[in-house]
């Protein structure tokens, strides 16, 4: 038998007014990437077929900003319930397919469990992830009879019964699309909120003899929705940690996996050393042995094997380092290349620069790429010295083995091999005299 086809629909209709912004709710980021873009994602890794997001007030801003051929967008306004939003995208959905409900603000949902939870819905069931919880207060109960899932309550409506109940709904359910088509318009609003509530599809399937699976979350946190900033920042920390995890089980040493920030995608070869607070965003390479020193700031950026960066350094989009490159405090990268064996130690803004290998690069020393309008190039060829605190006036170009006098305004190419200096000659002012303060 082959799998039934499936279909997601996303709930992220809700205002998300306890964030206080006005940014919608699911555009908020978890690891530097939107949490409804997360949860896209978990249905892509799925091979959903179709997926469908139902978005609210101010969601067009949602809209237009993850917009991808493979979505459609329902509106819901106004928001009668999560029956009601799960009915509208059922004209998108393929009554074939199963359907797998999940939520904008549900970012940490793993794709396992998601397939577990498929996989207990066999080819016709319908399935709830639930969880047992220490403290269910909230989350709608599940209400089980002789083993058998007979209905969801939700908290508003239950008595003390079924409140003590600590099975509770995380609401992400997979039903035949079929099934949802005819139970659906049934459901009514006569309940403690006057919602069309998703949950009542369980009394339904009861109701037609329909025995109802159910699935587990490995882990809680999967299911835990973000509803405040606190709560994003509780998920951020969780995402974060996971990351951490997964490069640690790679062979990555982290000082602390407590302190690293992966807003992107952190590649990483053998016996990569990561120092404590250091923030990857986009897409970083770190090829083997390189070491990250704390505090610092890489995006973008492919750093060769053995390199060290940092402490205090920022690698900017467009940096290629080869390998054994040495960049140290306060020193700034950006669109440059550099060759093996080259050093930037301290101190320096090195931009849209061609840097050859094994070139030292003084303290201080400035890439002067901007003009007020245009971004020039820098060239600086194998074995040249840049002595501390020059400025490279872009265009232009160090020789090979050319040396740089400190202190130099370079405007012009400096030929190969020489010494090139722009500094006025020292002169001392004999019987010179500070000026002193004359006591009144
Ligand atoms: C829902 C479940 C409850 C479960 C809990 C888990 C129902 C009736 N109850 O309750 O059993 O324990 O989730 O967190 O489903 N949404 C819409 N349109 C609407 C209403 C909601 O898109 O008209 C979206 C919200 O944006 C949110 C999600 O659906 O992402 C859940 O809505 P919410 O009101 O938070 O559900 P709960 O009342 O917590
Ligand atoms: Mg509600």
């Amino acid at each position: 038998m082959t799998a039934p086809l499936l279909n997601v629909v996303i709930l992220a209709a809700g205002q998300g007014k306890r964030m206080r912004s006005d940014l919608p709710k699911v555009l908020h980021a978890i690891g530097g990437k939107p949490m409804l873009s997360h949860v896209i994602d978990a249905a892509r890794e799925l091979s959903a077929t179709k997926i469908c997001v139902v978005y609210g007030h101010g969601g067009e801003r949602v809209r237009e900003s993850l917009a991808a051929p493979d979505i459609s967008w329902v509106r819901q306004e106004p928001q009668l319930g999560t029956g009601h939003a799960v009915l509208l995208a059922l004209p998108h959905i393929d009554p074939a397919a199963h359907v797998l409900v999940l939520y904008g603000d549900v970012p940490l949902i793993r794709s396992a469990t998601l397939r577990r939870l498929i996989d207990a819905a066999g080819s016709d069931r319908l399935a709830l992830l639930t969880a047992h919880l220490d403290n269910p207060h909230g989350y709608g109960r599940i209400v089980r009879h002789n083993g058998k899932v007979m209905r969801i309550v939700e908290e508003k409506d239950a008595d003390d019964a079924e409140r003590a109940i600590r099975e509770v709904n995380t609401g992400i359910i997979v039903a035949p699309g079929a099934s949802l088509g005819r139970w659906l318009p049934q459901l009514g609003n006569r309940n403690a909120q006057g919602e069309y509530y998703l949950t009542d599809v369980a009394a339904l399937a009861a109701g037609e003899g329909n025995d109802i699976a159910t699935a587990h979350p490995g882990a809680n946190w999967e299911t835990d929705g973000i509803n405040s900033k606190a709560q994003l920042a509780t998920l951020e920390r969780i995402h974060q940690r996971n990351i951490a995890e997964v490069l640690m089980e790679q062979g990555v040493t982290l000082a602390d996996p407590a302190r690293i920030d992966v807003r992107g995608e952190l590649v990483c070869g053998r016996d990569v050393f990561i120092d404590v607070n250091c923030v990857f965003e986009g897409k970083v390479v770190l090829g083997d042995g390189v070491r990250v020193l704390p505090n610092c700031v890489l995006q973008d950026a492919v750093v060769g094997a053995a390199s060290i960066i940092g402490p205090f350094a920022r690698l900017r989009p467009g940096t290629q380092l080869s390998e054994d490159v040495h960049i140290g405090n306060f020193v700034e990268v950006k669109n440059a290349t550099i060759a093996a064996h080259s050093k930037a130690n301290h101190l320096s803004y090195i931009g849209d620069a061609t840097i050859g290998s094994r070139v030292n690069v003084g303290a201080g020393t400035i890439t002067c790429n901007y003009d007020g309008a245009y971004k020039h190039r820098t060239v600086i060829e194998d074995d040249a010295f840049i002595g501390s605190d020059t400025q490279l006036v872009a265009p232009v170009t160090v020789g090979r083995g050319a040396t740089l006098g400190a202190g130099t305004t370079l405007t012009k190419d400096a030929p190969p091999g020489e010494l090139t200096l722009s500094r006025a000659k020292q002169v001392t002012i004999p019987g010179w005299k500070r000026p002193v303060k004359q006591k009144k």
